[in-house]
């Protein structure tokens, strides 16, 4: 199989049009074949549930090439039944974790010219959503959904790599407290749409949001959950049932705990208690580990000991470890790496 032509080592993290995607729709109680189409545009009814009341969930995850030449995808399982949670509080039909993964093994064998190659930094972009076709105007869940899976290979997400970004503390919040913040809806990211601009338009990177019922707690940013190393080297994870459990961040939890031997503690994290960690990152599957340099609460500068420079060394040993089990030149824990193509 021959790679597009792509400049592989200087893509962003945007979308580009490859040649198959994967559909299947849900009608009169069932979920259809699903098939492969080269189809990237959907037709959709003026009054669809998800043009009128916004249910729709998704997911994202990422294809790599492996050092011996495989593509291999990265604990797609708890992607599948992530995807099967966020349709249940959606009152959407789940799509069935077994069929996901075939869906996924299926788009990505039909877009095997687009992964990119080992040893770029880049890796293809996975976006498995669903979401309501047939029209409601009462509001109540629609009767008919569709679900899909597209691909499209990407590079880092923040414009600097891996750079320590430079995060506020938003004046907005993301999720109330037992609301849909933990699941995977696309409306938890417009709303907070508004908050990401104003963040840019300041000058930050991302914003860090808060409990919104006490605006006391740590939460996540936009599209990442936060991690923290004390001064004592533990890695400290915020806590909250309001924030979306990350893959990264469990399989970060295992890496640390089980191949660094490090002590992780998770519970809530104060805002007032930032200064007293050595490192922070983000993490997630379009932000890999991303350092964070400083945390700007309203004027108030909190900068972490690992600088604006680089990534703090605990910090650099989680992402060496995460992305060396991805890629293959580390060993990972049982069933982490599923091989889509030999
Ligand atoms: N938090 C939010 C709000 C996200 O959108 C994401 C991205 O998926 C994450 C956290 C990280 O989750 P994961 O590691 O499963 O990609
Ligand atoms: C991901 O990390 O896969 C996400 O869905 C986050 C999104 C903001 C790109």
């Amino acid at each position: 199989m021959e790679k597009k032509n792509i400049d592989w080592a200087n893509l962003g993290f945007a979308y580009r049009t490859t040649e198959a995607r994967y559909v299947a729709n849900y009608k009169d109680g069932e979920w259809s074949e699903g098939e492969i189409t080269d189809n990237a545009n959907i037709v959709l009814n003026e009054c669809a549930g998800i043009l009128q009341y916004c249910q729709e969930v998704f997911e994202g995850m990422k294809a790599y090439t492996t050092v011996d030449g495989r593509i291999v995808c990265f604990r797609p399982d708890l992607n599948a039944t992530r995807m099967e949670d966020s349709a249940r509080r959606m009152e959407m039909p789940p799509f069935p974790a077994e069929r996901f993964l075939d869906a996924i093994d299926q788009v990505v064998k039909a877009n095997a010219a687009y992964v990119p190659p080992y040893g770029t930094g880049a890796s293809l972009y996975i976006r498995p959503y669903m979401f309501a076709s047939s029209p409601v105007i009462g509001v109540k869940p629609a009767q008919e959904y569709q679900f899909r899976v597209f691909v499209t290979p990407v590079g880092p997400y923040f414009k600097d790599g891996v750079k320590p970004l430079t995060i506020c503390v938003s004046d907005f919040d993301r999720a109330a407290p037992r609301g849909t913040g933990h699941i995977k809806a696309g409306l938890n990211y417009a709303m907070s749409l508004h908050a990401h601009v104003v963040a840019h338009q300041n000058g930050f990177d991302e914003n860090m949001f808060l409990d919104s019922a006490t605006r006391t707690y740590v939460e996540e940013t936009g599209g990442a959950n936060f991690l923290f190393v004390d001064k004592e080297g533990n890695i400290v994870i915020p806590k909250s049932d309001s924030i979306l459990p990350s893959i990264t961040r469990r399989s970060l939890t295992v890496v640390a705990a089980e191949i660094l031997g490090l002590n992780v503690i998770e519970r809530p994290v104060r805002l007032d208690e930032l200064s007293d960690f050595a490192e922070c990152g983000v993490c997630g599957t379009a932000a890999v580990i991303c350092p964070v340099g400083k945390v700007v609460d309203h004027g108030k500068e909190i900068c972490f000991p690992s600088g604006m420079e680089k990534m703090g060394p605990v910090i650099q040993k989680l992402y060496d470890t995460l992305t060396g089990i991805q890629m293959g030149t580390v060993e990972g824990p049982e069933g982490w790496i599923r091989t889509i193509v030999e």
